[in-house]
């Protein structure tokens, strides 16, 4: 599938075995959320630029290097991207955060939005949208739509569990964002739940229901 990556590392794998299996815990699961982010996290800052700068250790004067640009943004599709930005700030605390209101209608499965913020300068910043399932994609495309109409160019987006449908969705609407997620599933339910998926990331993570 072109521009998705599958972070297919075995601690990313059985970790997320473990979030699958409905006996798991809220407390648990919510555990195990933060830390596949922080793994997702690595894999999707892999490409940032760096750039040389002069310090000196203990020892010696050296060159060595530091990330390029502005501090980077995670936008978390709320709720349930808001566990998976945690693991992100815990590898990245510097970054700053864009929330993204968007809720999935019952009926329609469409994406409606109730609030949204972001930094003020967000245009100038790489932006790493989070949401654990890439269901119908919906919601992923509203999120993009709405942070281009910010004026954000550079995008990527990042989930535990997508469905060949969202990636489908979501790539044919923006062929310019790149996805990173855990796993690809195959099916989508009546309900738009992903089959054989993790269940409602939200409820399962602040064990709502
Ligand atoms: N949202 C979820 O939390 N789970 C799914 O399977 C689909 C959308």
């Amino acid at each position: 599938m072109q521009g998705v990556t599958i972070v297919d590392h075995p601690l990313v794998r059985h970790k997320l075995s473990r979030m699958r299996d409905r006996t798991t815990s809220t407390k648990t699961f919510r555990a195990l959320m933060r830390e596949t982010a922080t793994l997702l996290c690595y894999e999707v800052t892999r490409s940032l630029p760096t750039h040389a700068v002069e310090i000196e250790t203990p020892v010696a004067a050296t060159t060595t290097e530091e990330i390029a640009g502005k501090k980077l943004v995670f936008a978390p599709i709320l709720r349930a991207g808001l566990g998976m930005a945690e693991g992100m700030l815990d590898l990245v605390p510097s970054a700053r955060v864009a929330h993204v209101g968007l809720f999935r209608d019952p009926q329609t499965l469409e994406a409606v939005e109730y609030y949204y913020k972001t930094p003020e300068d967000i245009s100038d910043r790489l932006v790493i949208i989070v949401d654990p399932m890439l269901a119908t994609g919906h919601t992923a495309v509203a999120a993009v739509d709405l942070l281009k109409r910010s004026g954000v160019g550079d995008l990527r987006f990042v989930c535990l569990v997508a469905s060949v449908q969202g990636v489908e969705t979501l790539r044919a609407a923006h062929p310019d964002v790149p996805i990173w997620t855990a796993a690809v599933d195959a099916e989508l339910n009546d309900h738009g739940y992903i089959v054989p998926g993790l269940g409602d990331a939200g409820d399962r993570t602040f064990g709502t229901r």
